[in-house]
């Protein structure tokens, strides 16, 4: 009688521990996977800041504005320029170096919002509103309706951040095939 006493409470004690065993890596593991979502959203001040004019001058954005600026750009632009490439010019993607090189350069935010309003052929020779997407078409190029100079900011701002946060998978890497 009395060893059945013991071993029923042995049993319990065996049962809890294995219980806590298996919790204690689950508890772990959400704690790894929530502590590392929150480093991998933790982009540096020096990621957040990017050219604001041809002039040198910069601007910081924060974490929150850069978020916005993708997913307006997801929306109005990404059927062409998803993950900084232009599908149907792959010549003209938007990566800095491409970017940079255009005439005149477009690797900062007033050149970006510019040419989100009435944007250039490469050499800035002539304007491609009726081909691209921009608020002067905005007549044939419905979606650009929806944006106003806040978005227009935040979009650009989102296409000089994420070369710096994704490193060369934006725009594809294509200086390197
Ligand atoms: C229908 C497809 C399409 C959509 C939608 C589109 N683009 Fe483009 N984009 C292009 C093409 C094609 C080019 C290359 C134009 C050229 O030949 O100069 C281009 C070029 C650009 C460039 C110049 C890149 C460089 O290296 O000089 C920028 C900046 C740009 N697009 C931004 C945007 C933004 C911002 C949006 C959303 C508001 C957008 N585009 C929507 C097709 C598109």
């Amino acid at each position: 009688m009395a060893s059945t006493l013991f071993t029923s409470a042995l049993r319990r004690a065996l049962r809890a521990t294995a219980r806590t065993l298996l919790a204690l890596p689950l508890a772990l593991l959400l704690c790894l996977g929530f502590s590392g979502q929150a480093t991998a959203a933790q982009w540096s001040t020096d990621q957040l800041t990017v050219p604001a004019g041809p002039d040198g001058s910069t601007v910081t954005f924060t974490e929150q504005e850069i978020k916005s600026g993708r997913k307006l750009f997801n929306t109005s632009c990404g059927e062409c320029h998803a993950g900084g490439i232009t599908k149907t010019n792959q010549n003209v993607g938007l990566d800095p170096e491409t970017l940079a090189l255009a005439t005149p350069s477009r690797d900062n935010l007033e050149a970006l919002v510019d040419y989100i309003k009435d944007p250039t052929s490469y050499d800035g020779e002539y304007s491609i509103a009726d081909l691209h997407p921009s608020m002067r078409s905005s007549d044939i190029f419905v979606k650009m309706r929806d944006l106003d100079d806040e978005d227009l900011r935040l979009m650009a701002g989102y296409i000089l951040v994420a070369p710096k946060v994704q490193g060369i998978q934006w725009g594809g890497g294509k200086i390197y095939f």
